[in-house]
């Protein structure tokens, strides 16, 4: 294994790596624009050189590999000119865009500006060079081309992560610019990436941009439930309102985030955001409504269902569980045969669902019907009303239609409602409340609450509890986990 000096600190790094990556792993930052950790190599920006003993040249720190014995200093007088010699040649024809620029305040530019160089433009304004401005790219983006410092990023995601290489160079020297290759268009479901990967403004997100500025936005941890991937995310928002989501990097599952995820946070505050009850088509007040809901049990209840659903955290399933539990009834089951889309082999999975590897966990312990069983009895007319989640109980369409039973849903929006529901009862976005999710791959993920639901909507297990109560039941829980303990016992 190579052993490196940089900065006077020496580290053993394993064979291939750059002197960039080694830089790092000793805890010295050498700044970069067209290096990604995960993008090849392009060595074009030249933001980071260093100075390396015996080198005639300074060297670029990402496309130099690590040798037995290299001494490399990072902060000699040549590599800080060096350093503001570029900023000065990428800010040349760069224009005066920062406060009306979305990236401001998470710009390349202005960060290594502020670093490395302070010098004041030597060039006249009306001498640089101007290209396209605010050209809508795809169904998601804008491209700034006056803003691009063709660090190829872009061009390289296009091309070596999702394969559809839409992009290209055009052009030569400071005439040169970015553009969609002919024939093509943006839409390879992956493109709000390129708004990520982009170190300045050029690319910009058609959602995103002018709502906020950036240094107003809180970031939560959280997880994409757009399907069973269960991609790491930070939701970005101020004020009760949620912005965007941004990727969270890990090495299990994810780097990037597809587009259909990155827009479900959009269902907080949809226009059909159900606040209220539902009862036949009318919307009233929720208390009304549960207790609407608790009579329904009542009449039905030697003839009650519950059913699970892998669209539900391992705490809402499990709450799910504890009501088949109280209601005594051996009526209790999941469905896991979500309609399956395609697994694109970058991220997306075929199961749309979140949860099913730990909805399956919850069956496992609670025990109860097979589906098929469970909807045998639902079209036989032996059941007389099903408890679920709104998108499980869609897959008991036909069953509902025959057997007639009736149909008490919990939904987060009125669109997942599906038809024949008597009653529809709100509850908390996994934005807005914490819970358990297994991804595919079997890692356990937890939602965090981002911003707070609407007045008196409370997360699907103390909706279930109110429930319960009106119903004369006690599911006994304070809390998620609560649930997840109940149904150990
Ligand atoms: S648009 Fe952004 S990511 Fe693409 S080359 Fe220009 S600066 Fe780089
Ligand atoms: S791949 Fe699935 S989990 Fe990941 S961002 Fe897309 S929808 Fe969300
Ligand atoms: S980061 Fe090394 S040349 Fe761009």
């Amino acid at each position: 294994m190579p052993k490196i000096t940089i900065d006077g600190k020496t580290a053993e790094v394993a064979k291939g790596t750059t002197v960039l990556e080694a830089a790092q792993q000793l805890g010295v930052y050498v700044p970069r624009y067209c290096y990604h950790p995960k993008l090849p190599i392009s060595g074009n920006c030249r933001m980071c050189l260093v100075e390396v003993e015996k080198s005639p040249k300074l060297l670029t720190a990402c496309s130099t590999e690590a040798a037995d014995g290299m001494v490399v200093r990072t902060d000699t007088d040549k590599v800080k000119t060096a350093r503001r010699d570029v900023l000065e040649y990428l800010l040349i024809n760069h224009p005066l865009d920062c406060p009306i620029c979305d990236q401001a305040g998470e710009c390349g530019l202005q960060d290594y500006y502020m670093e490395y160089s302070r010098a004041k433009s030597r060039f006249p304004n009306e001498d640089k060079v101007r290209r396209q401005k605010r050209r809508a790219l795809g169904p998601h983006l804008v491209l700034d081309n006056e803003r691009c410092i063709l660090c190829t990023r872009c061009v390289r995601f296009c091309s070596e992560v999702t394969k559809t290489s839409e992009l290209e160079v055009m052009g030569r020297g400071d005439r040169s610019y970015i553009d969609l290759k002919e024939g093509k268009a943006l839409d390879n479901g992956y493109t709000l990436n390129l708004a990520d990967i982009c170190p300045v403004g050029a690319w910009t997100s058609r959602d995103f941009r002018f709502k906020q500025r950036v240094w107003f936005l809180k970031k939560t941890p959280t997880v994409c439930l757009g399907c069973a991937t269960g991609c790491l995310v930070e939701a970005h928002h101020n004020k009760n309102t949620i912005y965007r989501l941004s990727p969270r990097p890990n090495a299990e599952t994810n780097t990037w985030l597809c587009d259909r995820g990155r827009m479900t946070y959009k269902s907080v505050s949809a226009g059909d955001r159900l606040v209220k009850g539902i009862v036949k088509n009318g919307l009233i007040e929720l208390e009304p409504a549960l207790r609407e809901a608790a009579a329904r049990l009542d009449e039905a209840r030697d003839a009650a269902a519950v059913l699970g659903s892998p669209w539900l955290s391992v705490e809402d399933n499990s709450a799910l569980a504890l009501l088949a539990r109280a209601l005594k009834t051996e009526n209790y089951s999941f469905d896991f045969s979500a309609e399956q889309g395609i697994k694109d082999g970058i991220l997306i999975n075929k199961d749309p669902a979140p949860n099913t590897a730990g909805a399956r966990q919850v069956k496992a312990a609670a025990g109860g019907l097979s589906f098929s069983d469970f909807a045998k009895r639902a079209a036989s007319g032996r059941i007389k009303l099903i408890v679920a989640e709104a998108r499980a109980a869609a897959a008991l369409k036909d069953e509902l239609k025959a057997g007639g039973a009736a149909l008490v849903v919990f939904a987060v929006n009125r669109g997942e409602v599906p038809e024949g529901a008597q009653t529809t009862l709100p509850y908390a976005s996994y934005f807005e409340t914490q819970g358990t999710f297994v991804n595919y791959q079997g890692f356990s993920r937890r939602t965090r609450p981002s911003v707070e639901p609407p007045e008196g909507v409370r997360p699907l297990w103390a909706m279930l509890t109110s429930l319960a109560s009106y119903s004369g039941l006690s599911l006994g829980l304070n809390s998620g986990d609560d649930a997840i303990r109940g149904i150990k016992k």
